[in-house]
């Protein structure tokens, strides 16, 4: 191991003994859950707080102590001592990969890095002027048509079969006439039995690997595009965490940045219900397809009070200006009642497990780093400071996982309109293990609204209104 990626384990696993001596009792042992017997009952609260919807083995989130487990394995361990590429294979297959299925694992992700179609199709959009997220959202149906039609050799026809025009062919430009026509139209039924073949696994794990190799992809190019550079081609030699960078950045990462990236993309893969997870669960649930499904995923993370969040801080940080200006902020922003971005969580009433993993991190990499981005670290120490102080404390507020993470991703040299972006590259992870898991005992989502309108209202026609 690199000396320096050393170090970052050693952070680690410092924050994981603190976690572990401040909200771990000796005697308690956590034991495996049960299924549920249903119909349950439960007190539930406005935007189904305490609502439990199905039972699950992928995750678990303990909000008053402070612990993240993916499929029983403690956050900690899986920073300190796995990747990325390890993680998601666990949350979708429910064991550690043998090193023979993660070679073959990582083959299927780098096969699909390769989105020539998709990003051609993407491309034909005004992705520099789009909002980062609504690009990614378009860029993953699109996709779909990916999954069953590859843009590879396989999936090529024939020279032979071509008569009038390339496949990228579009009927306004050609104009068939008798047994002339465009490629699109030819083999029809040879086309119709393989989409269909493929389209019939478009809820299926390839199409799980296909997401969490494509998403990547579709950011890196976003960002490209709206630095006004070309999207690059992946290197399969790289691990994720790196080839994502690479795509991004245009540079090969250095190990540390590489090892950053890939514990970001841990802490991220999956926590709970979330309203993306949720939002992505509520469409598969339909028998809708996975595309759709992690679409919506992407749709509901971008708001600020879910994955929105990250970009916020970075804002709010810049607005703040230093250190010396976070208490009169803090206090205006109180006696405003203004929602502080990056603090509080519907679930953690403890502090984050994966901000006592980020805030260290960010802190280390502030070593030889510009003055501007160590003055946004500087603020944001105070910040968490001054909020614990007036009312952190006493409402249980603490950073969430947004807090650091986009100073961390600052130091990389990303934008910030990227940040919500690579929370979706990670959390594809989460929302494809759960939809899978799911949909094994689908039961399509329908909840209820308590009706508080009138009744026997008379109809009064529009011209006497
Ligand atoms: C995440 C969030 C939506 C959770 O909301 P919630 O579960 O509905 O929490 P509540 O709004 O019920 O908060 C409980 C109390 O803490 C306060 N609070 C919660 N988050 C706060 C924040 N970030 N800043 C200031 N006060 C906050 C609320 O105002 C409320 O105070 P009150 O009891 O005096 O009215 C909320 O904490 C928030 O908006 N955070 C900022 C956005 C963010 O970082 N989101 C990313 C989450 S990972």
């Amino acid at each position: 191991m690199h000396e320096n990626t050393q170090k970052i384990t050693d952070i680690i696993l410092k924050a994981a003994e603190k976690a572990r001596r401040e909200t771990r009792d000796e005697d308690q042992k956590l034991r495996a859950g049960k299924s549920i017997d249903w119909p349950i009952e439960c007190t539930i609260g406005p935007g189904l707080e305490g609502a439990i919807a199905c039972d699950s083995k992928v995750g678990y989130v303990d909000g008053s102590k402070g612990w993240l487990v993916y499929r029983g394995y403690d956050i900690f361990d899986l920073c300190a001592y796995s990747s990325y590429e390890e993680v998601s294979y666990l949350l979708l297959h429910g064991s550690l990969p043998t090193p023979d299925q993660l070679e073959a694992f990582n083959k299927k992700l780098v096969e699909y890095r390769y989105l020539n179609k998709t990003l051609r199709l993407l491309m034909g959009f005004p992705v520099e002027e789009m909002n980062a997220m609504g690009a990614l959202r378009m860029g993953t149906i699109l996709m779909r048509q990916e999954f069953t039609y590859r843009d590879q050799e396989a999936g090529r026809p024939a020279i032979g079969d071509a008569i009038s025009a390339d496949e990228d062919s579009i009927p306004m430009e050609t104009a068939p006439t008798g047994e002339a026509k465009a490629i699109y139209e030819f083999n029809a039924a040879k086309k119709a039995r393989k989409r269909k073949k493929m389209l019939g696994d478009a809820s299926g794990l390839e199409a799980c690997y296909h997401l969490l190799a494509g998403v990547p992809t579709i950011t890196a190019a976003i960002s490209r595009v709206r630095q006004g550079h070309m999207a690059i081609e992946p290197d399969p030699q790289l691990s994720h965490a790196a080839n994502f960078l690479y795509m991004m950045t245009g540079k090969r990462p250095t190990p540390v940045q590489e090892r950053i990236m890939d514990i970001a993309l841990i802490l991220h893969a999956d926590h709970g219900m979330n309203a993306s997870t949720f939002a992505s669960m509520v469409v598969a649930s339909t028998l809708s397809d996975i595309y759709f499904s992690v679409g919506s995923g992407i749709a509901a993370l971008s708001g600020p009070l879910h994955g929105g969040a990250n970009e916020q801080v970075l804002h709010t940080l810049k607005e703040i200006g230093s250190p010396d200006q976070v208490a009169d902020w803090v206090q205006t922003a109180s006696k405003k009642k203004k929602k502080v971005p990056g603090f509080g969580h519907r679930v953690y009433k403890a502090y984050d497990p994966r901000a006592r993993v980020l805030g260290p991190l960010a802190g280390y990499r502030m070593r030889y780093c510009p003055e501007d981005i160590v003055k946004l670290y500087k603020t944001a120490k105070e910040l968490e400071r001054q909020v614990f102080r007036t009312f952190g404390h006493e409402k249980k507020i603490f950073p969430n996982v947004d807090f650091y993470s986009g100073i961390v991703y600052s130091r990389m040299g990303i934008d910030p309109s990227m940040f919500t972006p690579i929370f979706a590259v990670s959390r594809v992870a989460g929302w494809t293990a759960r939809v899978l898991e799911y949909l094994q005992k689908n039961r399509i989502f329908r909840p209820r609204a308590m009706y508080s309108g009138e009744f026997e209202r008379e109809y009064v026609p529009l011209e006497q209104r």
